[in-house]
């Protein structure tokens, strides 16, 4: 197996890697502008004087946008095509980052977050559906996956921009430099291809043959085009379809994957860190914000391992692993709050233990979440579908963001970090049943598989 996969590595045409590199900019925005508020908010606070309602209103106005880019642009990416939402995206991000730069008013900021938010939305989903629809199967989940490593160098890369722009405050370059990136996706995208898929979806067999040709560097891509002719027959398309009894477990499973990537916690440490930190008896702003770097490499190195992992030991192995690695650290961390002093040592596991969970996420929900929902959706309503995951995973994300300060309040530390533990233990059930291993199958099997009536556990055996 493995020296089948090193066989096809060699043949994979460099062009594929180019093209899922330029697609997943996207991901680095998303990661970027989610990232850049946490330092620009403590400037933006003093400038404006900020009610804490305008404080929050501020930082989370990107999560809405989110929630409205995502749930409005399914549609979009399935007429008129992945290519050409990704590139209406760069162009929203480059606005976006330029209002927000220039914002004269805190109503101008928040609604340029805003507009950021929707941009993020749409690019959350379209760009790993547009590179799993180019890559060959042999190595799309490593490909798709990219655009999760540079969410991650889009977080870490905010932190240090805002740590180079906060000795002169300038949070307006803070937002500035996300114009940077944008362009280059701009730009990059015009020179891309249209994803074959889609366009074998509508009815361009002809363009679809060249695009496949070129993205595989070989003219033998008939067998490809007939499968991805086959299931196109059996499907109708439209919104209806998303509804049909053979479709509602996929639905189920995009939507309640989202549902648990954001609610077992991982936004509550990215977005929270340094509270934690301080939670565990760090005063200091400097260890703060170092420890809070340190979770976000941590965050890019293991992903790194998920990417060469995903498709030599599968889906659902690193999701089985992730989820145990999520619970035992934040019941370890649960356990140290629990305590009532936190002595030096106990200090140094609750960094640890915030460490290991970070880790675990990124070995398996970060990733995996995005690769299986740009996999396991019929080709004319996958960005329908995706879109819908997508939208219920902002949903969630705000929801986690909100309402964690109040249970701190409500359950206390301990309580609320046993919690997260107690939902990525159900979190492991859910995936034990219900999440397929798409590793090695073609997106075109997959969806065979649907119309089989199989249990999701049944593909890939
Ligand atoms: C999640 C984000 C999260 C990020 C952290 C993504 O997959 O969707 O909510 O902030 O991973 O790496």
């Amino acid at each position: 197996m493995e020296q089948n996969i090193s066989k096809n590595a060699e043949k994979t045409n460099v062009f594929v890697y180019v093209i899922a590199a330029i697609a997943a900019l996207a991901g680095l925005l998303f990661g970027y502008d989610t990232g850049v508020i946490s330092g620009a908010i403590l400037f933006i606070k003093d400038q404006f004087a900020l009610s804490p309602l305008l404080e929050g209103m501020v930082v989370s106005a990107v999560l809405l946008g989110a929630v409205i880019g995502a749930a409005s642009s399914g549609q979009l990416s399935d007429r008129f095509g992945r290519r050409r939402v990704l590139i209406a995206t760069a162009i929203i991000f480059t606005l976006g980052s330029i209002g927000t730069a220039m914002a004269p008013t805190v109503a101008f900021l928040i609604m340029g977050r805003v507009v950021l938010g929707l941009a993020i939305g749409v690019a959350s989903f379209a760009a790993p559906l547009y590179i799993s629809e180019i890559s060959p199967i042999h190595i799309r989940g490593a490909l798709v996956s990219l655009n999760q490593l540079a969410i991650t160098c889009g977080i870490v890369l905010s932190y240090v921009v805002d740590y180079s722009f906060a000795g002169g405050q300038s949070w307006r370059w803070m937002f500035a430099i996300g114009v940077l990136p944008a362009v280059t996706l701009w730009i990059g995208m015009i020179f891309l291809p249209p994803s074959p898929r889609w366009l074998m979806s509508r009815s361009l067999a002809d363009k679809a043959r060249e695009v496949l040709s070129r993205v595989r560097g070989t003219s033998d891509v008939s067998e490809e085009l007939t499968a991805i002719q086959a299931t196109l027959r059996e499907e109708s398309g439209g919104w209806k379809e998303l509804f049909q009894p053979w479709l509602r477990l996929p639905l189920f499973i995009g939507l309640i994957l989202g549902l648990f990537q954001q609610i077992t916690g991982i936004n509550v440490v990215i977005y929270y860190a340094p509270t934690i930190f301080e939670f565990a008896g760090f005063t200091s702003a400097a260890v703060a914000i170092l420890a809070t770097a340190g979770v976000g490499i941590v965050n890019v190195l293991m992903t790194i391992v998920a990417i060469k992992l995903v498709d030599r030991v599968g889906r659902r192995p690193l999701l089985a692993v992730g989820l145990i690695g999520m619970a035992i650290s934040l019941s370890v961390l649960g356990f140290a709050f629990s305590l009532p002093t936190l002595t030096e040592a106990l200090k140094w596991i609750a960094v640890g233990s915030l460490m290991l969970y970070v880790a675990s996420f990124a070995i398996s929900l970060g990733p995996i979440f995005w690769l299986i929902i740009a996999e396991i959706y019929p080709l004319k309503i996958r960005g329908r579908a995706m879109s819908l995951a997508t939208m219920f995973s902002w949903i969630c994300n705000l929801a986690v963001a909100l309402t964690f300060l109040i249970l701190i309040q409500k359950l206390g530390r301990a309580g609320t970090f046993w919690m997260y533990g107690a939902i990525c233990i159900a979190g492991w059930f859910f995936c034990y049943f219900f999440v397929p291993e798409t590793k090695g199958r073609s997106l075109e099997e997959i969806e065979e598989h649907w119309h089989s009536g199989k249990s999701p556990r049944e593909l890939g055996k």
